[in-house]
């Protein structure tokens, strides 16, 4: 009997793909391309502000396309705003029935829960201190403690109010999945495959270092999505993830 290969049924890596394309038809023919590969698809601001729901739409199409109707889709819009307009917003997404969904830690308990009661069906992805910010920049701030400790603060209190998952840099990932209930999913950007340019991602770590360290998904765009080839890109990554 041979074993399945990363396209089969439920083998698909445990990547979720930056569809950070310039435009709609560049966004289809990416999702096309590693759909047969990969477990999901991050679609964010930049393509969400400039085409809207139609982004995503895009995305499942490229992906049916490619035999992958099934795929994930995390759409990255990283919400903070008060509870009401987060309800107002999370239900607005509601018919794209992402898989995730994140919003930003600090906009507190009532904000998060606020998501997770709009959208029971999607597991809301909280954002804690972004990896853009240094140790200087949270005490300008006027945030209590060091980086790490805020992070493992703010994912604690959003698992409590509802969110099902943490997006972390691969710094993180050890220590949170030591202080986090297991079903919590950890989802990591910066993921960087042995040999690759770093890009601006200052706190990269390798796919098989991620996940052997708790990871649960791994955030890749700019190592698959500017090779010329992006599946068989898509296909190296995701042996080093051992699939
Ligand atoms: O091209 P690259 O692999 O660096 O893309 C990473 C993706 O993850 C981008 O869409 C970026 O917005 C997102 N992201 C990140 N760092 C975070 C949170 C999200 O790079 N801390």
């Amino acid at each position: 009997m041979t074993s399945p290969t990363p396209e089969s049924g439920s083998e698909k890596a445990p990547i979720a793909v930056a569809l950070d394309a310039p435009d709609l038809d560049s966004l289809r023919t990416w999702s096309s391309a590693v759909a047969p590969v990969v477990s999901c698809l991050k679609v964010g601001l930049e393509a969400f502000c400039r085409d809207g729901h139609v982004s995503v739409v895009q995305a499942r199409l490229g992906a049916t396309e490619a035999g992958n109707p099934d795929i994930d889709i995390f759409l990255d819009l990283k919400l903070h705003d008060i509870p009401a307009t987060v309800r107002g917003a999370a239900r607005a997404v509601a018919p794209l029935e992402p898989t995730y969904l994140t919003v930003h830690a600090a906009g507190g308990p009532a904000m998060i829960e606020a998501a997770a009661t709009a959208l029971p069906a999607t597991r809301i992805a909280a954002v804690t201190v972004l990896t853009s910010l240094d140790a200087q920049n949270v005490v300008e701030l006027g945030i209590q403690g060091d980086p790490q400790e805020i992070v493992e603060r703010w994912a604690r209190m959003a698992v409590d109010s509802g969110a099902g998952a943490i997006v972390c840099s691969p710094k993180e990932v050890a220590s949170l999945r030591g202080a986090l209930p297991n079903d919590v999913k950890l989802i990591t950007p910066g993921v960087r495959p042995s040999g690759a340019d770093a890009h601006d991602q200052r706190r990269s770590a390798s796919p098989r270092q991620a996940l052997h360290d708790g990871a649960d998904l791994l955030v890749v765009g700019r190592p698959i999505t500017q090779q010329q080839d992006l599946r068989a890109a898509a296909r190296g990554i995701a042996q080093e993830c051992g699939r």
